[in-house]
């Protein structure tokens, strides 16, 4: 009777070492995109945020690059590779790179959220979205939960009225 009992025991530590390997792998899960675009590249070569996210200064959604403005480096560089290949073929269809979104509030919690009024404020790119400097694919890095948007409102006296985040 001693053994099938070990088996049992060994078999639910195995269990939950996986469970906690999924839970913690979920919290930054790697998305597979349709181009793989990796940050690092691009802002070793100094291409500024707000080129690809020109709505970031101006409004509240910072938005994705279309594949025109790729195409304005991409036409003639690194036309060779088979990302760069697969981006082209986006182009010459005339469709837009369907990219998987990464940072998204459930629509449930009617969320308001403005990079404007943030950049205003003076609060980094890298805060909310760890360093994209290193990065090979974009993962979420910060899970951003109502507390930790009202920590930093309450620390830096900006409004924590309900209808100040919510609609
Ligand atoms: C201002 C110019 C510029 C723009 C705009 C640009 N890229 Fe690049 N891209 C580069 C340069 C420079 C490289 C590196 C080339 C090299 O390594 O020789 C590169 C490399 C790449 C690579 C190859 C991977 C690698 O690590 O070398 C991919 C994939 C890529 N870019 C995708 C994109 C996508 C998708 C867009 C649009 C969202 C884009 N690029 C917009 C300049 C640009
Ligand atoms: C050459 C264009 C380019 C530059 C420069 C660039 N990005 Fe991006 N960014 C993209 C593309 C394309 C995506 C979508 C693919 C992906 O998630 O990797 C993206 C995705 C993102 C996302 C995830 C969006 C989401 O929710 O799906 C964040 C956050 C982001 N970028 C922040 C930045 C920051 C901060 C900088 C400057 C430090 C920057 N990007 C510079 C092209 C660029
Ligand atoms: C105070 C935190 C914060 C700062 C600072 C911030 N972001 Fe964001 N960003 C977010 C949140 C939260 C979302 C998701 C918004 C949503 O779903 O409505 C987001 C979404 C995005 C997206 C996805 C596309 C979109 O329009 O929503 C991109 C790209 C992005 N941010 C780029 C940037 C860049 C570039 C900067 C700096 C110039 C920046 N962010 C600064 C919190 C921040
Ligand atoms: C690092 C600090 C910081 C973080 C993190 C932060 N905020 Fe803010 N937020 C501010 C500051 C400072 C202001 C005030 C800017 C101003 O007065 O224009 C502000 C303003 C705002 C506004 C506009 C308020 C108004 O009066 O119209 C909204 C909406 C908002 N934040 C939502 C959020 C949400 C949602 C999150 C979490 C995803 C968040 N913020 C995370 C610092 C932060
Ligand atoms: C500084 C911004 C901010 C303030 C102020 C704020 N919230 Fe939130 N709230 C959020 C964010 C961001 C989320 C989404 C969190 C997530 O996706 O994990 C959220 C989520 C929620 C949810 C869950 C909704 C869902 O479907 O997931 C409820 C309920 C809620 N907030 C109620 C309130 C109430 C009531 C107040 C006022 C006492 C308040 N919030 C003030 C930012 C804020």
């Amino acid at each position: 009777m001693r053994r099938p009992a070990i088996a049992v025991i060994v078999g639910i530590v195995l269990l939950a070492a996986i469970l906690l390997f999924l839970r913690t792998s979920q919290s930054k899960p790697v998305v597979r995109q349709p181009v793989a675009f990796p940050h690092r590249t691009h802002l070793a070569n100094e291409i500024e945020c707000v080129f690809c996210h020109s709505g970031v200064e101006v409004s509240e959604s910072a938005g994705l690059p279309s594949v025109t403005q790729c195409m304005v480096c991409h036409q003639s560089t690194k036309t060779e590779d088979p990302e760069i290949q697969k981006l082209a073929a986006f182009a010459n269809r005339g469709e837009d790179v369907p990219w998987v979104r990464i940072y998204e509030f459930e629509r449930s919690a009617a969320v308001r959220f403005s990079h404007k009024r943030h950049l205003k404020a003076g609060v980094e790119c890298s805060l909310c979205h760890g360093n994209l400097a290193e990065a090979v694919e974009t993962r979420r890095e910060i899970h951003w939960t109502m507390g930790k948007c009202i920590d930093c409102h309450r620390s830096r006296q900006a409004s924590i009225d309900c209808l100040v985040c919510h609609k």
